[in-house]
């Protein structure tokens, strides 16, 4: 298929908007906004096709997880045991908050019908009656057009007693969340779900074998859900048409920070930073890129080395990063590296829920030692200390939160160590001229 990191004369023509074509149409939002650009015609051709062959179909399609891990979503679906006399679900996670992340949230917001199609494809697939989506409860103008679309697509006969055909039904339920960054992580969601304090459950058991009420769940991201009516309805080669071999597709990258033009942007999977750039107007005039992440704070920064690296599961991990939820938050020359870093740790800190001892500790540590840094408090030997405990958070905590929280502190030190040492001895922070005298 074509990549599209291959130079391409007009930066524009590297967009591929599908999911959010329609978001400048004032009812884009509404049943009749989503069937007048041929909304609920991939159903049709889904509930027509065997369950089976469907799954194996959106397997074929090469559809990635869009939460930030990339896990291939037919697989998913094809983990559901069939036969087994227990309900299954589909959980959808809605929950997006990882620092950056902005996608799904508007997705939902300007385009809720094409997340709640894609619910009902997924259902037919994995032979579920009751879906639910777990929507982050601060969102109230989401929450409010979700529970409008959900309403309107009962009426119309999308969801209901004969959903999935005559007889077999399909409940779908919103549920809002109270706003924990852990409840975005699926276990400690569906403990939120079942109404218990959202932490983390021990994997395996995965979701897909012992779920939501101990049943089978697919537990999927909203831009996953929704992109597969697309793919139902124009099929899996066009799909495959775009993106790289092993990522293909479209998808919502979410820009910010620096630049020109921040918001949401859709284009293949495999594009680079620089086509990014380009196609939003650069970074903001007269600055020049310095760090970014590609997918929010718990992927390692990358520099402006790495304005090339095809932003797919593959190019991103040769660098050393991870794509995660493609959330491109781009710096300049004006900002502190450590203390971006030092704001993402006071994140991670205030969001872990507790369960496990290397992050509930030490990314409370980790807080005290990067602000005596930034206050010029410190010395060479808090460098090694803070590299020693996110060592000891790194692959030990219970889950993925701790992973994060260690990975802007590796790849800060690795890029940017100068940086951190013209602060040390009294110095204080060299962006900061009223504290510092360091520094250029
Ligand atoms: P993971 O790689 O452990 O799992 C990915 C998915 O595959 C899960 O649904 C899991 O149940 C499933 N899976 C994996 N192995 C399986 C197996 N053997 N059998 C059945 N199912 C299996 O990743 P995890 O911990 O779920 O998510 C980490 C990612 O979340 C990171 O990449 C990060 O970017 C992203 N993230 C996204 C946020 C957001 O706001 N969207 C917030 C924080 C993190
Ligand atoms: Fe909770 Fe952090 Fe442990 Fe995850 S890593 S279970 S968020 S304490």
């Amino acid at each position: 298929s074509a990549h599209p990191a291959g130079g391409e004369a007009d930066p524009q023509k590297l967009l591929t908007p599908v999911l959010s074509a329609h978001w400048d149409e004032s009812d884009s939002y509404t049943l009749a906004g989503y069937r007048r650009h041929g909304g609920y015609r991939a159903l049709r051709k889904a509930l027509a096709m065997d369950p089976d062959d469907l799954i194996a179909y959106v397997k074929e399609a090469g559809l990635r997880g869009r939460g930030g891990a990339g896990f291939p979503t037919g697989m998913k679906w094809q983990f559901i045991p069939q036969g087994d006399g227990k309900p299954h679900y589909l959980v959808v996670n809605a929950d997006e908050s990882e620092p950056g992340t902005c996608k799904d949230i508007p997705l939902l917001f300007a385009n809720p019908h094409s997340l709640i199609e894609g619910i009902v494809i997924a259902c037919h697939a994995i032979r579920s009656h009751h879906a639910f989506i777990y929507l982050r409860g601060e969102v109230v103008p989401v929450l409010r057009r979700l529970h409008l679309a959900v309403r309107e697509a009962y009426e119309a006969g999308y969801l209901g007693p004969d959903a999935l055909g005559p007889g077999k039904g399909l409940e779908l339920t919103v549920h809002a969340g109270a706003g924990a960054y852990i409840c975005g992580e699926e276990t400690a969601l569906l403990d939120s779900l079942e109404g218990r304090r959202g932490q983390p459950r021990l994997r395996p058991p995965f979701p897909a074998v012992a779920g939501l009420y101990a049943c089978p769940t697919v537990v999927n991201n909203v831009e996953s859900i929704a992109s597969v009516p697309a793919l139902v309805d124009k099929g899996k080669d066009w799909f495959r048409s775009m993106g790289s071999e092993k990522s293909p597709g479209f998808t919502l990258y979410s820009l910010s920070g620096h630049v020109a033009r921040p918001g949401q942007y859709e284009a293949p999977l495999g594009i680079t930073l620089r086509q990014l750039l380009d196609m939003s107007g650069g970074m903001r005039p007269g600055h020049r890129l310095k760090f970014w992440t590609p997918g929010g704070s718990s992927t390692p920064l990358l520099t402006d080395e790495h304005l090339d690296v095809p932003l797919d599961y593959e190019g991103v991990g040769n660098a050393g990063s991870m794509l995660g939820t493609k959330a491109l938050q781009c710096f300049d020359e004006t900002t502190c590296v450590v203390r971006a870093v030092t704001r993402w740790t006071e994140f991670y800190a205030h969001e872990s829920c507790g369960k496990c001892t290397p992050c509930r500790e030490g990314t409370y540590w980790l807080v005290q030692l990067l602000r005596d840094i930034e206050a010029g408090k410190a010395g060479h030997a808090d460098l090694d200390k803070i590299a020693d405990i996110a060592d000891n958070i790194n692959g030990k905590s219970f889950c993925a939160l701790g992973d994060g929280a260690a990975s802007p502190i590796f790849s800060s030190l690795q890029y940017f160590r100068d940086e951190y040492e013209a602060h040390l001895a009294g110095r204080g922070c060299p962006f900061d001229p009223e504290k510092s005298t360091a520094w250029a």
